[in-house]
Order: C-alpha cells, then structure tokens, then sequence
C-alpha cells in the first residue's frame, strides 16, 4: 500500500486542523479543511491562514488537485474558495450538502438561491474514489454530526472529519439539524471497520485540561480509550451519552456566518443594493 505524505496544520481560533496530503512520485496533492479568520464583531474576514499552507504548496512545489471538505463546518468560515483562487484544485463536498443547505435555509429564512450545489466543483458520494497522482481517495460517508460529513481514506490514514475527537475527547455533537447520534454511532462503526492499524487525522482539538495539541490516533485507540464511544459502548449508550451532552453545548460561536458563506461553497451573500454583503441571525425575546 502506497502511503501519502502529510502536513498538519492548526487554525488556532477554531481549533481546526488542516492537512495537506500529497503523492512523494507525482506532487499532486489535495487539501483538507482549509479555515478562514472571521471577526464576529466586524464581519471582516481574513485568508492569513492560508499564508503558511501555500507557502508549503510553494516550496514543496506541490501540485492541487483537491480541496476537499469534510463537511459544512459550523465553527469557521472554509477557506476552500481563496484557496482555489492562489493554488487552484477542485472543490469538492459530500453530497449531503443539500440537505445541510435545505436545514439552513429554513432555519434562517433564506432565500431559495442557496440551494444551488453548482457553488461546489464536485459532489462527493458514498464509495467514491478520487485519484491522487499515484494515491487513491477513498469516499466514506460517515454522517450524524451533520448529514454530509464524509470521511477521506488514502493508504492507512483516515480524515476523519467530524466524527471522532482524540480519545480523551469523545466525539462531535449531534444537535445541528439533520444531526442525529444514532446515525454518527453507525458511521463511527464503519470507521473502525478501517481496521485497528488505521491512522485517525481530527479535524479539531480542544486540548482539554490544556494539554498538548493531539490530532493523530488509531483505530485500536479510540476502540479501547474513547470517553464516549469505545468499542463496548452500545448505540443506545452512545445516544444517551451524546444527547445528554449536546443539551448543555452552547451554539458555535460562528455558527451563522460561518454556515452561510460554507453552504455557498465558501461565497459570501449576494451583496444586497448598496453593494454590501450581510449575514442574517435569528432573535427571539427570552
Ligand atoms: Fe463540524
């Protein structure tokens, strides 16, 4: 089995991790979860992130083939599109995105222009495989967190998305619509299926008790020391354990402009008459 070669790197203010994968023969490579700065106070938002990862596409002289997404993150703004932009690559997203797109539209009242999926290069299904020069991307649907979560597997690695968190941190919430913990228990199942060998890449980590910054673990790992859902853990456990925790979970942060720019595929709102874009909230008296 052929084996990629990757880098990490960490979106400090929304505790993502990005990866850049790459083929060592042909240099193509594809990148993960791509994050975007956004000041809640002022809407403006910032590419700096992307700084240090093209700068390692640049020196590596590496050659974009994918961006892909793990899902609609709730948590940050994609930095997919700017990135198409300076490096190029396809963007690609599960094809769960619709229903994502759908739930946000009714939350929010949206208008019936952010259904369209032709913001996204690609649609990805469950069973897929993309090329990577001499690499394979194997597409696993792994929904629950939200329904177009997918999880990429090239060689013995795993992008797990949000699925699973590091062992001492259990796993992704449920609650955002269309989520649902009995499902994300089955897609859980599916990747310890990978095998115990099978390299674990998060997407997040919250360092709890400010411990050092852990993103890679096993298969065999997470069976044997998740908090939340280790291998003797039923899905009715699971379920119990997840929805009593997603009660007590305050909303993202940048829960509404981070999933309406991420549903059009990383495109701010039409900009309304005056030229300016604006994100819509909901309000309600308590
Ligand atoms: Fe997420």
């Amino acid at each position: 089995m052929l084996h990629p070669i990757i880098k990490a790197f960490f979106h400090h203010d929304s505790s993502t991790l990005t990866y850049i994968v790459h083929c060592q023969r042909t240099k193509k490579c594809c990148v993960i979860d791509a994050a975007l700065d956004y000041d809640i106070y002022s809407g403006d938002i910032s590419s700096s992130p992307l700084e240090e990862i093209t700068h390692y596409i640049m020196t590596n002289e590496l050659d974009v083939e994918w961006l892909l997404e793990t899902h609609a993150h709730a948590d940050h703004v994609t930095g997919a599109r700017q990135l198409k932009e300076k490096v190029g690559g396809t963007i690609a997203v599960g094809v769960g995105i619709r229903d994502v797109q759908q739930s946000v539209k009714t939350m929010l009242h949206l208008k019936d222009d952010v259904l369209t999926t032709h913001v996204f290069d690609r649609l990805l299904e469950d069973g897929q495989s993309l090329e990577l020069g001499d690499l394979t991307i194997n597409v696993i649907a792994t929904p629950g967190h939200t329904p177009d979560s997918l999880t990429y597997v090239i060689g013995n690695s795993a992008f797990v998305g949000d699925t699973l968190f590091m062992p001492d941190s259990g796993s992704a919430r449920c609650d955002f619509p269309s989520g649902s913990a009995a499902t994300l228990y089955q897609s859980i199942q599916r990747i310890y299926q990978l095998g115990d060998n099978t390299r674990l890449f998060m997407c997040h980590d919250y360092r709890p008790q400010g411990r050092e910054l852990a993103y890679i673990t096993t298969v065999a790992e997470q069976k044997q020391h998740n908090i939340q859902i280790n291998a003797s853990v039923s899905e009715q456990e699971y379920v119990q354990i997840r929805e009593t925790r997603d009660a007590k979970l305050a909303i993202p942060r940048l829960l509404y402009p981070a999933l309406q720019v991420n549903i059009r595929g990383g495109y701010l709102p039409a900009p309304e008459d005056n030229g300016q874009c604006y994100i819509k909230m909901p309000m309600q008296l308590i």
